[in-house]
């Protein structure tokens, strides 16, 4: 018996699930969110390092204050998704090391701030991609955008450097009345080489 999922959960995760032209006014909840994190923390990191925290930009004030800080063409995005979050790595995120690896809590490694920055930025990109699909098996869309002024990001909102901006995920409920076409994809052939 195949453990494959089937073919709507495919069509769902991936190859109907483009990055969204619009979203409905229909609003995602917190709850929704937790419902992703909950999923897609389970998929793997190095180290077991889970760096990835997401902010959720819910008050009109600071939401603005994003609105400012991204580029032109994500403005009007960032200012109407329902929901709206800031992906950031944590810097510290060795500091939880004893809880989530604790064979591995006391090496000399932590100490190395170029490594531990490294492998925050390296998993916390990693880990995005599991939350975009985890968003997605929710039923909802998602727009990833690094169309962004990072410095101004985590000057305003991080101003201790313990967080460093990644990426701005717009999310909403998909209006399928504004549907766009796929972006192409590589053939096997460009992408696979068996050697
Ligand atoms: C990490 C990441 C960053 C992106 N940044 C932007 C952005 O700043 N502005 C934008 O319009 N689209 C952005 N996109 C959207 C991509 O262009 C889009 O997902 C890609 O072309 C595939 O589109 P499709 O899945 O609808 O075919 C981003 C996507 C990802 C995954």
């Amino acid at each position: 018996m195949t453990k494959a999922i089937d073919q709507a959960a495919q069509e769902l995760l991936f190859t109907n699930a483009n990055t969204p032209a619009n979203f409905t006014a229909e609003p995602v909840t917190d709850e929704q969110i937790h419902a992703a994190y909950d999923l897609m923390k389970w998929a793997p990191t190095a180290f077991n390092a889970q760096p990835l925290r997401i902010v959720l930009v819910n008050s009109p004030e600071k939401r603005e204050a994003l609105v400012e800080r991204v580029m032109e063409g994500n403005q009007p995005r960032v200012r109407a998704a329902s929901q709206v979050a800031i992906i950031a790595a944590d810097l510290k995120f060795a500091q939880h090391m004893p809880t989530i690896n604790p064979g591995m809590a006391g090496v000399p490694l932590w100490q190395n701030q170029e490594f531990t920055n490294n492998l925050a930025q390296s998993q916390t990109w990693l880990q995005l991609g599991y939350l975009t699909l985890a968003l997605r098996a929710q039923g909802l869309g998602v727009y990833p955008m690094t169309g962004i002024h990072n410095d101004q990001i985590n000057a305003h909102f991080f101003a201790d450097g313990q967080l460093q901006t990644i990426a701005v995920l717009a999310i909403g409920n998909i209006d399928e009345t504004a549907a766009r076409p796929r972006n192409p994809r590589h053939a096997i052939e460009t992408a696979i080489q068996s050697i």
